[in-house]
This record gives structure tokens, sequence and C-alpha cells, in this order.
């Protein structure tokens, strides 16, 4: 299963949710991937700390790849870095990327990461793919590679107009690349449930037929404290609040 954590909205949660569902993943006993597009490197450094510093390889390094040779190392794992936690790895950003991106686009490489994932795909049993905030190639190479697009949503009235074009976006994609590829689902983050504004939006998002999820993730400073100790939730505080709603949502989202 692979599935691209997407909303080209800053700051909604997306690396914050890929990481914390990997990692709970990981814990559940699944090999899993954590593949970071995003040349901020969000979730790399929270999976990895330090030792982004000691990755010898990395996603950068698999795109210059794509640009040099026609076809993809037999061992696609050596782009791939082990993370502290047990059964985590993670396909490393770097600040590279971003200078990468239009000799790519220039040279049609849209499908080289659909063919990367596809054979780490044997090696993992769950690849999950953070994104930058932009609609760019990035982020289609990751719906172009993905069976499933997950949207973290802030409950903010901006971030609901966007929704309409990330929605098109998806569905344009899907059609013109990707027939395999399904919206699973808009995750409520940062949920006030004592506050008006955001009961409300949820419920006419749902009234416009819009597939939110049950589980929403509420708001806590623990989140924060994850990223400084760059300890994922299920590791850092497994009886959290947090913790247990990501659990219930990971639980959703795999049935
Ligand atoms: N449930 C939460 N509770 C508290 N803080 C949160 C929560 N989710 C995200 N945050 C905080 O919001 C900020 C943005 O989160 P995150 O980096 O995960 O979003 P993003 O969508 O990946 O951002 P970007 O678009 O820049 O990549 C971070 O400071 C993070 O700590
Ligand atoms: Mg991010």
């Amino acid at each position: 299963m692979q599935r691209v954590i997407f909303n080209q909205k800053g700051g909604v949660g997306k690396s914050s949710i890929t990481a914390n569902l990997a990692a709970i993943s990981a814990v559940r006993g699944r090999d899993t991937l954590v593949v970071d597009l995003d040349p901020q490197g969000n979730s790399t450094q929270y999976l990895l700390g330090d030792a982004w510093e000691t990755a010898t390889s990395d996603a950068a390094q698999f795109f210059s790849d794509s640009l040099s040779i026609r076809i993809l190392p037999r061992d696609p794992l050596r782009y791939v870095t082990p993370t502290p936690h047990e059964g985590l790895h993670v396909l490393a950003s770097s600040p590279e990327l971003a200078e990468l991106q239009a000799k790519l686009e220039s040279r049609h490489k849209i499908y080289k990461l659909r063919e990367l994932l596809s054979k780490l795909a044997e090696q993992f049993d769950a690849i999950y793919v953070d994104t930058p905030p932009a609609f760019n190639f990035y982020t289609l190479s990751a719906l172009i590679a993905a069976d499933t697009c997950l949207i973290p949503f802030d409950c903010d009235d901006f971030s609901r107009r966007a929704l309409y074009t990330l929605l098109e976006n998806v569905e344009e994609t899907r059609a013109d690349h990707n027939p395999d590829l399904s919206v699973e689902g808009i995750v409520i983050n940062q949920f006030l449930s004592r506050a008006n504004l955001p009961q409300r939006l949820v419920e006419e998002l749902r009234a416009e037929g819009l597939p939110v999820l049950d589980t929403k993730l509420s708001s806590s400073v623990k989140m924060r404290e994850s990223h400084e100790q760059c300890m994922p939730l299920i590791h850092l505080a497994p009886r959290h609040k947090l913790t247990e709603e990501f659990v219930a949502l990971y639980d959703e989202l795999e049935g």
C-alpha cells in the first residue's frame, strides 16, 4: 500500500501525520518506509534526527541518478536509510531536491518515482509519502506513484477553499495518469471540539459528500515535544490522547 499525504496548503500537518502513522505501522510489525519529497525535510528530521547528516543516499540522489541513467539500479534499497525505530525506514529528503526540480521537469521524469516505489513495494509492507506544500513535480510524481491519497485539513476557511482545487488536482491526476488512485479521506487535524466553527465546517463538508474521516486529531503541545525529541508519539507517549487518536486513525484507514 502506497499512501501519499498531500495538501498544497502549508502547515496543515502533512509531515506530522506521515511520520506518526508510519511509526504506528512499524510498531504493528509492518516493514514501513517514509518517502520525504519535501526539500524542507521535516519528516526526515523528525525520524532521523542528527543521523540525517550521515545518510549516505537520499531522494535527491535517486532523482539525480534518474537523469543520468536509463535503468534503475538493481538494488533500490541503496537510497533508503534505517531510522532508530525498528521496522521504520526513510527515503530521506535533501535541500538539493529544490535545485533538481526544473531539470527533472524539463526531462519529463514524472514517472520515475512510480518505478522506484513499485520496486520498493517488494521490500516494504507499507509506504508513506510526505509531500511539499505545493502542487508541483514532486507532488504529482507522488500522486502518480500512490494507491491512495490522505488529505490533512485544519478546519480553516482558507483551507476549505483550497480543498476544492486540491480535489480537482487529484481527480485530474487520476484521469490523466493513475486510474488506481483513490482519495482515502480528509483527516481533520488540530480539531477544537469545543469551538463552533470547526464543528460547523466539518458538518458542511460531510453534507457536501466529501469523505471526512471519523477520527479527528486534537491539538497538543506533545506534537512539538515529539518533533523536538525526534521521537514519534507512539514511542514518546503511547498513552497520550493524541497518540490514541493517531492509533484510531491508523485503524480507521487500515480497516
Ligand atoms: N495535532 C497537532 N497538535 C499540535 N501541533 C501540531 C499538530 N499537528 C501539527 N502541529 C504543528 O503544526 C506545525 C505544522 O505541522 P507539519 O509540519 O506537520 O505540517 P505540514 O503540512 O507538513 O507543513 P509544511 O506544509 O510546511 O510541510 C508544526 O509546528 C507541528 O508541530
Ligand atoms: Mg511538511
